[in-house]
């Protein structure tokens, strides 16, 4: 197993559209794997391949507090959704970022095991915000996408401050003006 490096915004890689998984083989077994050792290390509840550069239609999740509930989901597809709420959400490819995106609060999502197999499960809660999250990746979008227009606008306004900055210090490093 191999803790893998999570991509962060604006990486163009997170916004690519992730591909159907064909063969359930050695490769995605260790993939899988790979995925929630990278979970587990980061303390994080969900994770999808495109995270890790991978562009596949993986997700891991463990919503339990002891690494005791891995659940695999394997090209996974929104089937029903109901009821909307406001959920603060955060993502280990946007740190420092948190902010508040309407979901559907019960979802019943079809998707493959790590052997192919297909299943279908009804979810809410954490659980059902989770894959909502997980499930955008797969699509290149970010939950920064699902933030108010005004939280968007100020975000642009400080990433453009810090860039500033950074080429400011970086002048100053290299002596120049
Ligand atoms: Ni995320």
């Amino acid at each position: 197993m191999a803790r893998l490096t999570i991509l962060e915004h604006p990486d163009p890689r997170l916004r690519m559209q992730s591909q159907p998984v064909l063969a359930f083989d050695g490769a995605l077994a260790r993939l899988v794997d790979d995925l929630f050792e990278t979970l587990y290390d980061t303390r994080g509840i969900g994770l999808s391949a495109p995270q890790a550069g991978v562009l596949q239609q993986v997700v891991v999740t463990d919503l339990s507090d002891d690494a005791s509930a891995p659940e695999v989901y394997v090209n996974p597809e929104l089937m029903l959704r109901s009821g909307l709420g406001l959920v603060e959400e955060s993502c280990l490819s946007v740190p420092g970022v948190v902010g508040n995106v309407v979901r559907a609060a019960r979802i019943r999502i079809r998707a493959q095991d790590r052997a192919g197999e297909l299943f279908e499960r009804d979810l809410d809660g954490m659980h059902a915000v989770c894959l909502q999250h997980e499930i955008d990746h797969l699509k290149g979008k970010l939950f920064i996408d699902r933030l108010s227009i005004f939280r968007r606008l100020r975000m642009r306004a400080a990433e453009a401050v810090r860039s500033r900055n950074k080429g400011e210090s970086a002048a100053r490093r290299s002596g120049t003006g």
